[in-house]
């Protein structure tokens, strides 16, 4: 397995977020985590990054515990992340953004990376010398994913994709999303859109205040009445 999550409880101060949850990704699975506002989607991403501490349980990448180990170790152990916001260096340019993605890979040529990255982000390579900040949510939502890429990830972490998108960049996002897939990368997706989200995963969880309430395989997920009902119900 390449990452399970084990009866992991997450703290902020005194508060308990995620209550002891259980998960899996395997190798090139397609993984998407729903679940509605509050219920520990983010936390769950940082939690398996490291950007926060699991409080108990266990965090394991191939099999190894990595509780203890900093965000920088995760990543160099195949981690990526497409955060909330997608958190661009808005007075840098794209170019710049997208090497930040290989910074653990310091002095490695990344001509072949940025090649990957261009041929899915056509318009990355034109925009590449334009400063992120000045991007269109679009193609902020290009660099964040191609930052990921540079750093070729094992496990893509993306939270909340579709964030702020219209419908028609929506659906090429997600075609995007599908390709990178198709190309091996495992993904742990958090989505609002369950139906979308379902539409290309193999597997999801669905989470209710910091608890995996319902999981399994997106087309049995996709046609259950729990899902609904969990959705309303959080
Ligand atoms: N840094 C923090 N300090 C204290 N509480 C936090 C912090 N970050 C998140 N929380 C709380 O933890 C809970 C879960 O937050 P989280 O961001 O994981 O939810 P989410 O499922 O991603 O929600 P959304 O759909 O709104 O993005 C929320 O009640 C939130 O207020
Ligand atoms: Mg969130």
């Amino acid at each position: 397995m390449l990452l399970s999550l084990e009866n992991v409880t997450t703290y902020y101060g005194q508060m308990r977020i995620l209550e002891g949850i259980s998960l899996q990704v395997d190798a090139g699975e397609l993984v998407s985590l729903l679940g509605g506002n509050a219920s520990g989607k983010s936390t769950t991403l940082k939690t398996v990054l490291g950007i926060v501490r699991a409080r108990s349980g266990r965090v394991l990448l191939d099999g190894e515990e990595v509780n203890g180990c900093d965000v920088p170790t995760r990543i160099s152990r195949g981690l990526a992340i497409v955060p909330e916001n997608r958190r661009l260096f808005g007075q840098m340019t794209v170019r710049e953004n997208l090497e930040l993605g290989a910074v653990l890979r310091r002095g490695a040529n990344l001509d072949e990376d940025f090649e990957r990255v261009h041929t899915l982000f056509p318009r990355l390579h034109e925009r590449r010398d334009q400063l992120a900040g000045t991007l269109s949510g679009g193609e902020q939502q290009m660099v964040a994913m191609g930052r990921a890429l540079m750093s070729r990830p094992r496990l893509l972490l993306m939270d909340e994709p579709s964030m702020g998108l219209s419908p028609a960049l929506v659906q090429q996002n997600f075609r995007i999303i599908k390709e990178v897939h198709q190309s091996g990368v495992a993904i742990l997706m958090v989505e609002q859109n369950a139906a979308m989200a379902l539409s290309i995963a193999d597997r999801g969880y669905v989470l209710s205040t910091g608890e995996i309430v319902l999981s399994g395989a997106a087309k049995d997920l996709l046609a259950s009445e729990d899902l609904k009902r969990a959705y309303l119900g959080s």
